[in-house]
């Protein structure tokens, strides 16, 4: 274990609210892990704070009719209020509107500058002939050259999901006048990343307790080659690059946002009265520096970031990027435009935060996509909070009130069961513990309610109720026991629930804060008196759940209508050409089935299939890894392409193809049928 550690969270653009997205991706596992890591008597900081540069916030800016200031300002005040709500504890919320922030990226540009890192290069970039304004890939509208969609971005059409650049699309028009762009020559500073890659490379090699889905990405943009990358714009909005020969420009968002963790950091040592002490953290071999972040955010946190701090060279670089893959909601892709989202603020009206805090936390997309929804919600709240958890606690508590007059009873002659529950605090600790270390946050939540659920199995068990009469000491054994094992859950489940929690501890008379060290079988001592207080958890009826749904489809419907016609626009995939009959037959589709399906080492996307076509087995490789477990797959009919020519991914040779649907939001579904396997299809 090091001696102190950096924790950051990707800075949220402060151009819109919270959602449950941002949650899974970094914030909640990163409170789960420093407030685990603080459990531990570990020194960690936990910094974050507004990303307030960037073409994001000038468009929503625009949109709004206000300027980009209005905006941030906004959104930095509302979003760090509502982390604070949830219980997501920052030592830190910065903002990279800071004059702090200003100088120190300019400073981090300056020194990089006159190590002759930067290359200068001269493009010719499209700019608007009316206002003068070089123009971002988004301020640029026009037509699509693959669909003819009349309402393409310059970074992609909407419609056919083609990546563009805005030189591409035909009839180009500047979104801020209408005019058509003109080129115009402009000179940018680059990070040479592909000069650079090699050091990159060897950095990423060492890096060996990397989660497998970062390891992977990192690998296949390696492997695509890494290209040279301006870290200056020219805009109006940003950190103004420092030199006189750039005064119109401004840094790069992704150049000067990652700085913001630095300048955070300084603010808050600031803000101790010690304005040095931000130097441990960053410069100090002994620290660790851990970035938690969302899978989109890889790419920066995991070469350029770590880049630009290797060259600047007074630097810790990160020890660990644990990011996560994305939370879907109710079976479909989140977004913001379309209102299909559930948004912080809104879910505090409704529900207290230790209840998302633990379902959100039992299903973080960690090597996955994962699937939120109400209904799970629901479930988990009331078969798991309520009924596992809550029970146990509220069965000890009020059973010790009303028949032990609150005093805890001692432990005499214990028998195996009772043995056998106190021993299982400690387990649970060691795997709980082991779990948070290894960055496997569902895992030691599901290990803590694991430990509430041995205690309320051992209190039905034990059935003090009927022993009360029958075997006195046996029932005063059964609660001292319990009350051990829940004192025991007030330590184990702070990361997760700390409101609860703390209640609990008041109810247990416990004071101060919780620690790990304290975690024990023996917490409680015989005679202290306790209190059973209000029920911690109480179940979540079904119209309550329905009304949450129903919110969310109207909000969808609403920016459906909102967005109008032409926005909205269904997006469809374009009709091929037409082909003739002949060359439509030439393809042998045949009926299979999947008898077995293996996940392949460092292949996040791919399932190596084992599918029986009758009259012979095939070894098929199926780009559906990020939806589907092995186990969901075994046993399923489905159609192959079975005369391709067999082609070798990831050294496994796959021979032939199994047919999927995508849908829109990219989900992809089989094709099934009830037809015998071998039959051919036409
Ligand atoms: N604002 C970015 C996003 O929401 C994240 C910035 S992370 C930082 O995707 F490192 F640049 F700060
Ligand atoms: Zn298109």
């Amino acid at each position: 274990m090091s001696k102190r550690t950096l924790i950051t969270s990707a800075l949220p653009y402060a151009n819109g609210p919270i959602h449950l997205g941002h949650l899974a991706g970094a914030y909640l596992p990163a409170d789960l892990y420093t407030r685990y890591r603080r459990l531990r008597g570990d020194d960690v900081i936990h910094i974050c704070g507004s990303d307030e540069h960037g073409v994001p916030i000038t468009i929503t800016a625009d949109k709004k009719g206000v300027s980009p200031k209005q905006i941030v300002d906004e959104y930095h005040e509302r979003n760090k209020k509502v982390f604070r709500e949830f219980g997501i504890d920052f030592d830190y919320y910065g903002r990279t509107s800071s004059p702090v922030h200003h100088k120190t990226s300019q400073a981090f540009f300056l020194t990089l500058n006159e190590k002759g890192i930067f290359r200068k290069k001269k493009e010719k970039q499209l700019c608007d002939p009316e206002t003068g304004m070089f123009l971002p890939d988004r301020y640029v509208k026009g037509t699509c050259p693959s669909c003819g969609y009349e309402e393409a971005h310059g970074d992609q059409c909407e419609r056919c999901g083609s990546s563009l650049s805005p030189l591409e699309l035909k009839e180009p028009r500047s979104t801020l006048t209408g005019n058509k762009p003109e080129l115009k020559e402009t000179e940018h500073w680059y990070l040479p990343l592909g000069d650079l890659q090699p050091e990159i490379e060897k950095w990423i090699d060492s890096r060996k307790n990397w989660k497998p889905n970062v390891l992977g990405q990192c690998r296949s943009w390696l492997k695509e080659g890494l290209s040279d990358r301006a870290v200056t714009r020219d805009l109006s909005w940003g950190v103004p690059v420092p030199l006189e020969s750039a005064r119109t420009k401004v840094l790069y968002v992704w150049f000067d946002a990652p700085i913001g963790y630095i300048s955070a950091t300084k603010e808050w040592a600031e803000e101790q009265g010690d304005p040095e002490l931000w130097k441990t953290y960053w410069q100090d071999d002994e620290t660790e520096l851990i970035h938690f972040i969302g899978k989109d955010n890889i790419v920066f946190h995991c070469i350029m970031f770590p880049l630009m701090l290797l060259k600047h060279g007074d630097y810790v670089l990160p020890e660990n990027v644990p990011a996560n893959e994305f939370l879907n909601l109710e079976g479909r892709k989140l977004s913001t435009s379309k209102g299909w989202a559930v948004w912080l603020e809104e879910y505090l009206e409704h529900f207290e935060p230790d209840l998302l805090r633990y379902v959100l936390g039992t299903t973080l997309p960690e090597t996955k996509d994962s699937d939120f929804s109400w209904q799970d919600f629901q479930t988990r709240v009331n078969s798991e909070l309520a009924d596992i958890l809550g029970n146990f606690l509220y069965r000890t508590l009020s059973f010790t009130e009303r028949f032990f007059d609150g005093k805890v009873p001692p432990l005499v002659n214990p028998n195996e069961k009772d043995l056998r529950a106190l021993k299982s605090i400690k387990t649970s600790g060691e795997k709980i513990g082991k779990a948070y270390e290894k960055f496997r946050l569902r895992e030691a939540i599901a290990e803590t309610m694991n430990l509430a659920r041995i205690g309320n199995k051992y209190f039905t068990e034990t059935e003090p109720w009927k022993t009360r009469k029958e075997d006195p000491q046996s029932c005063a054994n059964t609660l001292h026991v319990s009350v051990q094992i829940a004192a025991a859950l007030s330590i184990l489940f702070t990361p997760v629930l700390p409101n609860k929690m703390s209640t609990l501890r008041d109810q247990l008379g416990i004071s101060g804060e919780a620690a790990w060290n304290d975690l024990d079988d023996s917490m409680i001592e015989p005679g202290r008196k306790i209190s059973s207080g209000d029920i911690l958890f109480t179940k979540i009826e079904d119209d309550v759940i329905e009304k949450e749904l129903e919110r969310l489809k109207r909000r969808a419907a609403e920016a459906a209508e909102a967005a109008g016609d032409s926005e909205s626009e269904e997006s469809y995939t374009p009709l091929k050409k037409r082909t003739d009959f002949n060359k439509f037959s030439a393809i042998d589709l045949r009926v299979g089935r999947i008898t077995n399906a293996e996940e392949i080492p460092k292949a996040d996307k791919l399932l190596k299939l084992t599918v029986d076509l009758g009259f012979e087995i095939r070894t098929i490789l199926a780009g559906i890894r990020k939806q589907y477990d092995p186990d969901e797959v075994i046993g399923r009919k489905v159609c192959v392409v079975a005369n391709l020519e067999p082609k070798k991914m990831m050294g496994i040779e796959s021979n032939g193809m199994v047919l999927m649907a995508e849908e829109q939001d990219g989900k992809l579904q089989f094709l099934s049928t009830d037809a015998e396997v071998g039959s051919p299809i036409f």
